[in-house]
């Protein structure tokens, strides 16, 4: 065959394999993605990732730093990664959005390499021919724009030494690390800084720092509280218009499909988590992400999603009936979790503590279910409520806090539920009724703010809206 050649170690060799060889080479070689945003103008700002860091070393002990790592870049399979996700405490202090980097942010000024610095970072090498394939890396003189004085190459994190007084080390090391056995990668960087711990053992204690940063993540600035409200409006403008246009014989993809629709469409980077929407048997599966089943008459479906917007996530459900009309049953059981969610909103203030939403949501479905006769003991609620109603929102879908007392700034969830599957021991006209409320909540001085108060969510709002048609019913 014409292009071919002999070489004894392949056998026969094309060019189509020589091509395939440097193409595999360099996504191997150059496979480091994860790119800085460099095209929106509403990201947080330098002055924001600077201020979280000083904040944090006004609460770090006297001679200690905080060290964090970059996540690492996760393999999908073969050559093929996953969009690269940066580590969300590593993010919310730098700002970096690239892996193989390392902070070290000091409660004082140390002298490194002669210069007075209070943080140091260590970043990937800009690499013209990495570039052209996964896009620009900043390199040192685009991290000193992200407000970093002192920043070098990871590789020369090797020659680093701690300062002599330093006896306190608050470290937060990277979970689910790859193994690539490329330096300084990621694997080189943790190692090199276990070894350096090591070596300090008997003169520096070592802690975890996670404490510290949910202390600070808890409370959200104004600028974060922009990025998550623009992240639960897109979310509820995808999830309004799968409410309108649900009917039978609709998949629960097609549904989630509509959504994330609107999350691109909008410009949120992600789904925040595995979007889920669950008809039927499914309504009862807390995180069903399958999404692959008919909707049938008759049935509820629960659609539970929230965009990610410049890291921000959202977090909505609302539960609906499959052909527009709420059964006799459904209706009495989204009633009961709506009066309980209600009451959870209403005890979302400051002073609180984090667990009384759920107290107050647990007691009246508790009463609802026995008033129905689903359970006859208490006890048994948690059998069709088994789950929190509450978390932390920010960067992280279950953001990080401290679970005391609610404070102003705190974003929270509220999201009781109700879910009886087939063969719940109840009269079977319950059978397959699942039904989740979920809404976003600002802690405020004054009333609790629903981020997300304007999705519809009364049983008369979601029948009013989904005897409108959609634009996606056209579709066929
Ligand atoms: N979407 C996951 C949750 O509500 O916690
Ligand atoms: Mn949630
Ligand atoms: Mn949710």
């Amino acid at each position: 065959m014409a292009g071919t050649m002999k070489i004894k170690a392949f056998g026969q060799f094309s060019w189509f394999h020589f091509f395939c060889f440097i193409f595999l080479f360099n996504l191997f070689y150059f496979q480091l993605a994860g790119q800085q945003n460099q095209f929106d103008t509403d990201l947080l700002s330098p002055s924001f990732h600077q201020d979280r860091r000083d904040t944090l070393r006004k609460l770090l002990p006297e001679n200690s730093c905080a060290i964090l790592l970059s996540n690492p870049l996760r393999n999908r399979s073969n050559d093929v990664d996953f969009q690269y996700s940066q580590d969300p405490d590593f993010y919310y202090l730098t700002g970096l959005v690239e892996p193989n980097s390392l902070v070290i942010i000091f409660k004082s000024p140390v002298d490194i390499d002669g210069t007075k610095t209070n943080e140091l970072i260590f970043v990937q090498e800009r690499d013209p021919e990495s570039e052209k394939w996964n896009g620009i890396r900043l390199g040192i003189p685009g991290v000193k724009k992200l407000g970093f004085e002192t920043v070098m190459l990871n590789r020369d994190f090797e020659n680093f030494s701690f300062p002599r007084n330093i006896d306190r080390i608050l470290v937060k090391f990277p979970t689910d690390i790859r193994e690539t056995g490329r330096k300084p990668g990621i694997n080189w960087l943790v190692s090199k800084l276990k070894s350096k711990i090591e070596a300090l053992e008997k003169e520096a204690e070592i802690l975890p720092l996670i404490k510290i940063l949910a202390s600070l993540r808890e409370i959200k600035k104004p600028e974060e509280l922009l990025l998550l409200q623009k992240a639960v409006d897109i979310s509820m403008e995808g999830l309004k218009e799968a409410i309108r246009a649900i009917e039978p014989g609709m998949k629960e993809y097609q549904a989630q499909s509509i959504v994330e629709f609107y999350f691109q469409y909008r410009g949120a980077e992600y789904p925040g988590y595995g979007s889920i929407a669950g008809s039927g048997l499914n309504s009862c599966i807390l995180h069903y992400t399958t999404n692959r089943k008919t909707l049938r008459e008759g049935d509820m479906i629960v659609m539970d999603m929230g965009a990610e917007y410049h890291g921000y996530t959202a977090d909505i459900t609302r539960s609906v009936p499959v052909n527009g009309k709420f059964t006799a049953e459904q209706k009495q059981i989204y009633d009961l979790v709506l009066k309980a969610q209600l009451d959870g909103i209403q005890k979302s203030r400051p002073g609180n503590s984090f667990y009384d939403p759920h107290k107050a949501a647990m007691d009246i479905i508790t009463g609802g279910l026995l008033e129905l006769g689903i359970i006859r003991e208490t006890s048994e609620a948690r059998r069709y409520f088994n789950h929190g109603t509450s978390h932390y929102l920010g960067l992280e879908v279950h953001d990080p806090g401290t679970y005391g007392q609610l404070k102003p700034g705190m974003v929270i969830t509220v999201e009781p539920g109700v879910y009886i599957p087939e063969n719940s021991p109840c009269d079977k006209k319950w059978w397959n009724i699942g039904i989740r409320i979920e809404d976003d909540i600002l802690i405020t001085e004054g009333e609790p703010v629903v981020m997300s108060g304007a999705l519809p969510k009364s049983w008369q709002e979601i029948e009013k809206i989904m005897a409108e048609k959609s634009l996606f019913n056209t579709i066929k």
